[in-house]
């Protein structure tokens, strides 16, 4: 028998978001540029006799408060940050995004579930606490996580990230961009601890986080101007520099090689990397078609 109103509910929405440049940097202390995407993660929170739980029903994967996979800590960080871990809550989300895919699924996740239960609840939350609601949960994706994610998934737009300063938007459009999936999922912790450890451990390790700095520079100015070669050519130094770092994969070059065969300006992995997502900057020379026939052969979705 239930004792609730399963009629009453929370709802809540988020986006999801592409990094541009300056992923894994951004987790030392330089700045990234991300956009925030409309189409995300929407989550439904009601009442119920269980301990809470979580369903995202496009990715059939669940969690609950009374478990211990990564999923079911990510919940109860989740909630204990909203101060209602002696609640019972049934979470059902709907996801636009694959998991894992470098597009803030994670993120995404967090943010529409923390809305609906602050709605259900009536929680007058803030933003500054469905962020940190976030970076709670994040934390068991991403071990260390920038907020790069939480941010980009909650505004809209192209804006400049760092740990300290937080988000400044910057004033130009987003530049005309295809985003193809891999199909790989892979995990951020583990890349960020691929990165780091190379970082830590290669003479040339803070060479090339230094030039990220320098490329996340100077594509601010690009995109200003909208200098799309000079913006296509950072793309793709950015993709060369985290591929020395080990966070590319095979499917990922692929599509950047693929993507300069048929006249992109320059591509780049997304997000975590080693799987996910690819971006590929897009001009009025690139023969998209041709590029879109020879994705879908190799079984490249494009996503978003
Ligand atoms: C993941 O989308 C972005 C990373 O830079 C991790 C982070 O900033 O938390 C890889």
């Amino acid at each position: 028998m239930t004792f609730f109103d399963s009629s009453i509910a929370g709802r809540g929405e988020a986006g999801s978001k592409l990094i541009l440049f300056g992923e894994h940097a951004v987790v030392h202390g330089t700045s990234a540029i991300a956009a925030g995407l409309e189409k995300g993660i929407s989550a439904t929170a009601t009442f119920c006799d269980e301990p809470s739980s979580i369903y995202i029903k496009e990715w059939n994967i669940s969690g609950n408060v009374s478990g211990n996979s990564t999923l079911d800590i990510a919940l109860k960080k989740l909630l204990n940050s909203l101060f209602v871990k002696d609640k019972n809550i049934k979470i059902i989300a709907s996801s636009h995004i694959p998991p894992g895919g470098g597009l803030g699924s994670s993120a995404s996740l967090g943010a529409a579930s923390a809305i609906a239960v602050g709605r259900l609840l009536d929680l007058s939350l803030t933003s500054a606490d469905i962020e940190n609601a976030v970076k709670e949960s994040e934390s068991v994706f991403h071990n260390n996580p920038s907020g790069v994610d939480a941010a980009a998934v909650l505004y809209k737009g192209l804006f400049l990230f760092n740990k300290i300063t937080g988000v400044k938007k910057i004033e130009a459009e987003l530049p005309e961009l295809l985003v193809f999936d891999t199909g790989v999922s892979a995990s951020t912790a583990q890349s960020v601890d691929i990165f780091t450890d190379r970082l830590e451990n290669d003479l040339l390790g803070v060479q090339n986080l230094n030039r990220i700095k320098s490329i996340v520079e100077e594509a601010v100015n690009a995109l200003v101007t909208k200098d799309i070669g000079t913006l296509g050519a950072l793309m793709s130094e950015n993709h060369e520099i985290l591929k020395w770092f080990g966070v590319s994969s095979p499917e990922l070059d692929d599509i950047c090689n693929i993507s300069l065969k048929y006249f992109s300006p320059g591509a780049k992995m997304t997000g975590g990397g080693r799987g996910g997502c690819a971006i590929v900057l897009v001009s009025e020379k690139t023969d998209v078609n041709g590029m879109m026939m020879e994705m879908t052969q190799k079984g490249y979705k494009r996503v978003i």
